[in-house]
């Protein structure tokens, strides 16, 4: 993934992080709003709004899987009426957008290419505009297409001021920012985006802090990031216990695995091999594991743990490993049931 070029070296490493979480329970950190009604499990459904296009389950059949082709082809749109067809491509983006999410991974391409479509004809569009950037976002991190990255910033940034009640949006935005300073070695830049970063967590910690993580756990060791993404992490752990955006949902059907991967991450990042092995630990042995279809993936950073811990103390930053909620699975780990 783009940005996970690591980014200088590292100081002292044996920063001694407070103690996590009481609660062992379900810490995902990410919670947010209602919207992702839509995502459920493998199902099409139209997420969008209010609006046209119901790619609703069943009639997501003009894009079977694979058939990455018919971009802003035929929808059911009144063509004479503009702005609905706009609409109708967005919406049946955003479907296919999260079949692709719930592991039909083939559909991302045309997804990226309807929600394109649609806000061509209409860019006043909040929701397509936050799908896109996220789509695109999911490109960048699960198949390393750095040209997505591009791109994505615009449409979050688009989505932003159409939507700025959405207090998740500046949080996605600021791992692109982060990471697109640090790819190309902008310290200005890179000063700018933290302090979004960090402004866009303390508006939305339960939610954003997952942001942050990602974003500044792999800057240098001598800096104050690394630990300040266990801190904020670990300031919304409890969440789980009171929001039903920290918990598995039928949206996020495996959000508690996810977070607690993060969670050992930012511990192994640090070279805290035992709160990193308690948290995978605690990941592969939640209830909901036993459904995960990234268990193994999951299990190999765990067996991997020690090497991994060399590779990111060690004084060359450019062999840093990524952390699970970074490569291949960036996005399923948590989305897919
Ligand atoms: C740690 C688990 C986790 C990971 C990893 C994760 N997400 Fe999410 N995502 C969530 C949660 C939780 C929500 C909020 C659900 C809600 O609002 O009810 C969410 C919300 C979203 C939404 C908004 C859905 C909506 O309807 O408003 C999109 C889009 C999204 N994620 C895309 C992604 C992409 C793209 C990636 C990978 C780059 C990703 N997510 C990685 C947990 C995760």
């Amino acid at each position: 993934m783009a940005f996970a070029l690591a980014l200088g070296a590292c100081g002292d490493s044996d920063t001694t992080p407070d103690t996590p979480l009481a609660d062992t329970s379900p810490v995902d950190t990410a919670n947010a709003n209602e919207v992702l009604d839509d995502a459920s499990a493998g199902e099409a459904h139209d997420v969008g709004a209010d609006d046209a296009a119901d790619t609703s389950a069943g009639d997501a059949s003009d894009v079977g899987a694979g058939d990455a082709s018919d971009v802003g082809a035929e929808t059911d749109a009144d063509t004479s009426d503009p702005a609905a067809t706009a609409r109708a491509l967005t919406a049946e983006g955003e479907a296919l957008f999260f079949r692709a999410m719930a592991g039909e991974l083939t559909l991302r391409k045309t997804a990226i290419d309807k929600l394109a479509a649609g806000l061509a004809l209409d860019p006043e569009q909040a929701r397509g505009q936050l799908v896109y950037g996220m789509a695109l976002l999911s490109a960048v991190a699960e198949d390393g297409d750095l040209f997505s990255a591009l791109k994505a910033g615009p449409a979050l940034e688009k989505a932003m001021q159409l939507a700025p009640e959405d207090r998740r949006i500046p949080g996605w935005l600021g791992t692109i920012k982060v990471g697109t300073a640090r790819a190309l070695n902008q310290p200005e830049a890179l000063d700018e985006a933290i302090a979004f970063m960090i402004a866009a967590t303390d508006a939305y910690p339960e939610f954003n802090s997952v942001s942050l993580a990602i974003a500044l756990s792999h800057l240098p060791l001598d800096t104050i990031y690394p630990q300040m993404a266990i801190d904020r992490l670990m300031a919304t752990a409890d969440c789980a216990a009171n929001l039903d955006v920290c918990k598995n949902t039928a949206k996020v059907p495996h959000n508690n695995e996810g977070a607690l991967m993060l969670f050992g991450d930012v511990y192994a990042r640090i070279g805290d091999a035992e709160n990193a092995r308690h948290f995978y630990t605690l990941a592969l042995t939640s209830p909901d594991a036993a459904t995960w279809k990234y268990a193994t993936h999951a299990q190999a950073v765990l067996d991997d743990l020690d090497h991994r811990i060399d590779l990111y103390l060690d004084a060359d930053p450019s062999n840093d490993p990524l952390f699970f909620a970074e490569g291949r699975v960036a996005c399923v780990a948590c989305h897919a049931p």
